[in-house]
Formats: structure tokens, sequence, C-alpha cells
């Protein structure tokens, strides 16, 4: 099954597969996104705000929902490194960089399957 990703605030929509994270997706659409911890939970740089599409993401898993409970939980707020969609779902980018970073290589898969 394919998703899809809407990025409001970069203008721009690209496919998703379920076994790729969010952020991987953005990476290798050429999206800039921070990701300081290169996807392990750790730093929440990576945190995307859901703006719609929320029930076709994968569940928290207790990595990112430590992390988030950390940050203080903003509401809507996933770690772009530990999500998954096989939907549609609509987001917006608060570390957003118009050309992307010098790491732009994707990450292994987090820790959900
Ligand atoms: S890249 Fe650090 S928490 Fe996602």
């Amino acid at each position: 099954m394919v998703g899809r990703i809407i990025v409001e605030n970069a203008g721009t929509a690209v496919r998703a597969s379920p076994a790729v994270s969010i952020l991987n997706t953005l990476m290798q659409n050429g999206i800039g996104i921070a990701h300081v911890c290169g996807g392990k939970a750790i730093c929440g740089t990576c945190r995307i705000k859901i703006v719609s599409g929320g029930e076709s993401l994968s569940p928290l898993s207790e990595a990112e929902s430590i992390r988030l409970t950390a940050m203080g939980n903003p509401p809507d707020t996933r770690l772009a490194c530990q999500t998954y969609t096989a939907g549609e779902v609509r987001i917006r980018i608060p570390s957003l960089r118009r050309a992307p970073l010098p790491r732009s290589r994707p990450h292994p898969p987090g820790l959900l399957p």
C-alpha cells in the first residue's frame, strides 16, 4: 500500500511506504528536516506537526513516547524518525530547510518495523 505525505510548509507532497519512516521518506525526496541524533528518538529535532491524517500513522513507540513526554507532549506532534504511514497525512515541519541538510542519507529503520 502506498501512502502520501503532504508537507504544508514545503508546498509539496511525496509518496510514502509503510516500510520507510517519514524522516527517511522526506530525506529521500530532498526535503530538508533536522535529524541530529540520526533517527534514534533522542534529539527530538525531527518532530513534525500532524495537521490531519493522524489515524493512518503507526502507533507511538516507547522511545518516541519517552522523547515526546520529555518535550512536554506538544499537541499533534510526532517524531518523523519513528513514524510510518500507509495512508495520507498532512504535516508541517518546524525545522524545515529549503535546501537539504548535508546529512541526507537515509537511516536504518528505528524501533518500529
Ligand atoms: S532524528 Fe533525533 S529524534 Fe528523530
